[in-house]
């Protein structure tokens, strides 16, 4: 009884021994880019009872000719965006002097993309949060063509900054980089001011830690960087995308963290994809009760595109930000338009027994109204950021309803036409009886069944 027990209490615990730092990298030496790695631990510190977290890192630059050895810079912050964020920035000059390592100073920007400031008692004001810069050093790379400025940090209870949220419980911590590749730092006074990362001799990122599985519940000092290869893809437990689709976190989540995009793609592909093709396949089905199902289905398709729409509108901060969304409207106010129109060839079929222009415009609205529905509905998806192969699959469930929808039509024009010379010779027959003295000769009925089932309505 005690060794199960026992072995289970030790699987529970084997995450918690077993924690590995976080480690993220960019090799862009080759290419004149941005090149660190930086990795994290976290550890909960029992007497404050917040997050320690301790960050090393590291970047390589190339060996500039004297003179521009000083050139650049390379920043790390906790947090989605600049404003708020809790910045790590490193650079220095390696020839300035051998016993001088590279300056991390650590910044934040209160609002905007303004340049980033040290962070000062009032930024952590409040909390127990302290930032010590442990060391930093300059080395260069076996081959000596670049050299590695190296740093690392532990930021107290720094689960604690107010103005961004840096959750040790997350599996998907969103954190920036940037980097500027000639702004003299010769002067590299700790607050020197910091020139923008332009695209073109500059750049900047987003990426995220994983920092649930960083977290330790001993401190175990800095994070080692271990850049085994740097061909190989050297993150653990970081991505340039956010891991939202992980084990921690279920299919509600995901859901729940985009709720009114979802709902927008809900009912508009229920109306698309299911319910309006579903409806233009009913009218044609030749049951007796082919109209009421017809407009019961289009009716709901309809009401559910416009519970898309108003959802959409919700959700927008311009309503005409895109194509997608012009596009959408244009459709959605086609819908009552296309309502009146069936309801008005409704009414004159069962008076006339034949199709006016109004029938026609409807038929034609119909199919308009479903291709570019269907067009729209992949235009959403892109915007949304289906991936290539869900993107393709949807395109293909639409071609097998393009394809179902003409069949069935073409079927329908066909026994109509074939049963054509029946349905006069009954309509005929009953027509002194209705005192009718016009009956169609030529126009196909949609709603063949339908009259047919007027008619014996009417005979009885
Ligand atoms: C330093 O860099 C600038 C531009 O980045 C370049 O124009 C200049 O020639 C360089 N100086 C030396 C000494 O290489
Ligand atoms: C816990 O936090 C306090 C206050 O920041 C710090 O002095 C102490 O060293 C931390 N404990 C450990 C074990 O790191
Ligand atoms: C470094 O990473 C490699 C591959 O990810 C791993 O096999 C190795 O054990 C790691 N070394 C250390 C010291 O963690």
């Amino acid at each position: 009884m005690l060794l199960p027990t026992l072995s289970l209490l030790l699987l529970l615990l084997l995450p918690l021994a077993s924690a590995t730092p976080s480690q993220y990298c960019l090799f862009g030496l080759p290419r004149d880019e941005a090149d660190f790695c930086v990795a994290l631990s976290l550890y909960h510190n029992h007497s404050t009872s917040a997050h320690d977290v301790y960050l090393s890192l590291s970047v390589r630059r190339p060996v500039q000719p004297a003179g521009n050895s000083s050139l650049g810079w390379t920043a790390v912050g906790a947090g989605p965006k600049m404003a708020g964020s809790l910045m790590f920035v490193l650079y220095g000059d390696p020839e300035a002097s051998a016993s001088a390592g590279p300056t991390l100073s650590v910044r934040t920007v209160k609002t905007g993309h303004a340049r980033p400031v040290l962070i000062t008692q009032d930024d952590t004001a409040g909390s127990q949060l302290d930032v010590r810069v442990a060391h930093t050093s300059w080395t260069k790379t076996e081959d000596e063509s670049a050299h590695v400025a190296s740093a690392s940090a532990v930021c107290y209870g720094c689960s604690e900054w107010p103005s961004a949220e840096i959750s040790p419980e997350s599996a998907s911590q969103p954190w920036i980089w940037a980097w500027n590749s000639h702004q003299d730092m010769k002067a590299f006074a700790p607050d020197q001011q910091l020139d923008m990362h332009s695209l073109v001799d500059g750049g900047y990122g987003h990426f995220y830690v994983d920092m649930a599985s960083a977290t330790s519940h001993h401190a175990d000092g800095f994070p080692v960087l271990n850049v085994t290869s740097q061909h190989d893809n050297a993150n653990i437990g970081t991505s340039d995308r956010p891991m939202t689709a992980d084990k921690s976190t279920g299919l509600w989540q995901k859901l729940l963290s985009r709720p009114l995009a979802h709902l927008h793609g809900f009912f508009m592909m229920m109306s698309f994809l299911l319910l309006f093709p579903l409806g233009a396949v009913a009218i044609r089905s030749g049951s007796d009760r082919s109209f009421k199902h017809h407009w019961a289905v289009q009716a709901t398709a309809t009401a559910s595109a416009l519970s898309g729409a108003v959802t959409a509108i919700i959700m927008s901060d311009r309503v005409f930000g895109s194509p997608h969304q012009i596009a959408g409207l244009a459709i959605v106010c086609l819908l009552p338009l296309q309502a009146l129109l069936g309801w008005r060839h409704h009414v004159d079929f069962i008076r006339i027994f034949r199709r006016t222009w109004i029938s026609y415009a409807h038929i034609a609205l119909g199919f308009t109204i479903l291709l570019s529905g269907w067009a729209n509905v992949l235009a959403g998806l892109l915007l949304y950021g289906l991936g290539r192969f869900g993107i393709a699959l949807v395109a293909l469930l639409i071609l097998l309803e393009a394809g179902g929808v003409g069949a069935v039509s073409y079927l329908a024009a066909r026994r109509r036409a074939l049963t054509r010379g029946a349905v006069q010779k009954e309509t005929k027959s009953s027509a002194a009886y209705f005192a009718l003295e016009d009956i169609p000769e030529s126009d196909e009925e949609d709603e063949g069944a339908e009259e047919r089932g007027l008619m014996q309505k009417r005979e009885e």
